[in-house]
């Protein structure tokens, strides 16, 4: 019998039901008159669900940037929630120790049923503490492989592309390659060599998504986000119900077999009696007390937060490096002198120190991180119980206790006050030519591509290590010319959960 029906016939039934309408009217009323001074679209004040239909149309980051820019820094996007394109209030936000994560975090980004990783953590204690144990892993510190194991999985990747897919225009040799996937399969392959110890998925050398990980985890996405759309992300934690939805280690197929390998990594590097010796970021999670469940899902969450992200930054830079003619040629020249210089040596793999000082390079990075940032999600944090006071524009604006507010990262990276005029365009020239007040400005903005304070990325150095050898390496652009073979619609690109799932970004690559 549901609760209704109990009441039925009862001379109480419609006071009762009369005072749960007030009840509910006066809590709307409150949560509007909380943030009244706010303005947004409109309905906003009453109901989140413009936001959530536009995270379920994956458009959410475009709906985000024109809320602030035409209600401001701070705008309203539902009755308890804000969002922010003010760099100065985000850094304030990511930085104050009374902030929290929100449960967006808890109900999003989880993947195991009832079980934390870094990233899902909303108990900033419990998350201080991992982050210390693990922090050590992810730098180079106490992760002597790393460059090397970009290395070795870049040479991969050219040699995949040398042997199998050349094209010879002028013998009328065309064989278009999916660059979506050679891309995500070097991000994947470098991050369970991270993560997992050597051999890693090895999914370059196959050519292959091994085993559906790569489709069904781009699936999981899509459906996490309209779970997320709908308010439905609890049913993956709930009791009973929880464990169908979510994958399981078990599974013989895509997300949970990959769940299964990364788990027997574990295993089977706790059984190797030297694996104190290694130095890997494994090596340095077991050297810092991390056991059994908790181990394997931090390992199992550097293989979520390190593929979709870099690979999206390096697809984005490919594209508007290609369809940019200025841009390619002058970074072509700038990779070639560097050869002819011989500030690189021999045939490998550039080093990341070398590739830092290329001035060109590192502008084209900044811009295409810029341009494209690669998470978009508004990664809410709760404004402290006693609520705060920010200063927005040199004004003091008061954000009551307990209301969400995430940040719009379209709105902060194409900031035209910051940028320019031509924010919205591909322009690296912009890095070289601001005076030295403006370039400050840009770079404090630039910072917060990785987030800030407490939360901020983990995986930087790595991506960026990725970004500075993969696209713009010198192999890449040395030995390679590359041309979109579909400028009508170069790519199928998706925003789930505020990355890209991207698709057919086929190229033409032809030996230079
Ligand atoms: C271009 C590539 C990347 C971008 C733009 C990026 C961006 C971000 C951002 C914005 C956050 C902060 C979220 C928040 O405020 O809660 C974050 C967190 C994180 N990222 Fe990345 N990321 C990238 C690559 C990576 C890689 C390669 C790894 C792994 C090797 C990684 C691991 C993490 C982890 C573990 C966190 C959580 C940190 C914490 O909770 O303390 N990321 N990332």
């Amino acid at each position: 019998m549901t609760f209704l029906e109990s009441l039925e016939g009862h001379k109480w039934q419609w006071p009762i039901l009369a005072s749960f309408v007030a009840l509910y009217l006066v809590r709307m009323a409150v949560r509007y008159h909380r943030l009244r001074y706010f303005r947004g679209p409109w309905g906003s004040g009453f109901s989140k669900l413009q936001y959530d239909y536009k995270v379920y149309t994956g458009e959410a980051h475009a709906w985000c940037r024109d809320v602030n820019e035409k209600y401001g820094p701070i705008a309203r996007i539902g009755p308890n929630s804000l969002i922010t394109s003010s760099s100065n209030v985000w850094m304030h936000i990511n930085t104050k120790p009374e902030y929290k994560r929100s449960k967006w975090y808890f109900s999003a980004v989880r993947v195991e049923h009832q079980r934390d990783h870094i990233f899902s953590q909303t108990d900033t204690r419990l998350h201080d503490e991992r982050r210390k144990q693990i922090a050590p892993g992810y730098s180079g510190r106490e992760n002597l492989e790393l460059e090397s194991s970009i290395d070795y999985r870049l040479l991969e990747l050219l040699d995949l592309i040398r042997t199998k897919y050349l094209s010879d225009p002028s013998r009328g040799y065309i064989n278009p390659m999916d660059l979506s996937k050679k891309i995500q399969y070097f991000t994947m392959d470098v991050i369970s060599t991270l993560g997992m110890g050597r051999p890693g998925f090895g999914m370059l050398r196959a050519d292959a998504d091994i085993d559906n990980y790569i489709r069904s985890s781009e699936e999981g996405m899509r459906i996490a986000n309209t779970f997320s759309a709908l308010r439905l992300s609890w049913i993956a934690q709930a009791p009973v119900i929880g464990k169908l939805v979510c994958p399981q280690s078990t599974d013989v197929k895509g997300f949970g077999a990959m769940m299964g390998a990364c788990f027997r990594a574990v295993d089977e590097r706790l059984r190797d009696a030297d694996h104190d010796k290694r130095r890997d970021m494994l090596a340095s999670f077991i050297r810092h007390k991390l056991v059994g469940d908790e181990l394997k899902s931090e390992v199992l969450e550097t293989l979520i937060a390190g593929s979709d992200t870099t690979a999206g930054a390096l697809r984005a830079t490919m594209l508007y490096v290609m369809a940019n003619k200025r841009v390619y040629v002058k970074l072509q020249e700038e990779i070639d002198r560097a050869v002819r210089e011989g500030r690189v040596s021999g045939e490998g793999v550039i080093s990341y120190s070398t590739a830092k000082q290329l001035p060109y390079l590192q502008a084209v990075i900044k811009e295409g991180l810029r341009v494209f940032p690669p998470v978009r999600n508004i990664v809410p944090k709760d404004v402290p119980v006693g609520g705060d006071t920010v200063l927005v524009e040199g004004k003091p604006v008061f954000l009551p206790g307990g209301v969400d507010i995430g940040f719009s990262a379209l709105a902060m990276h194409r900031d035209k006050k910051v940028y320019g005029e031509d924010a919205d365009s591909f322009r690296p020239e912009r890095w070289f030519d601001a005076n030295q007040g403006k370039l400050a400005a840009m770079m404090k903005v630039h910072e917060l591509s990785f987030g800030h304070g407490r939360w901020q990325c983990l995986g930087r150095n790595v991506a960026q290590m990725e970004l500075n050898k993969a696209i713009f390496e010198r192999q890449l652009f040395r030995y390679f010319d590359w041309a979109i073979a579909n400028p009508v619609k170069p790519w199928d690109a998706m925003n789930a959960l505020g990355l890209f799932i991207i698709n057919d970004f086929l190229v033409q690559v032809s030996a230079r």
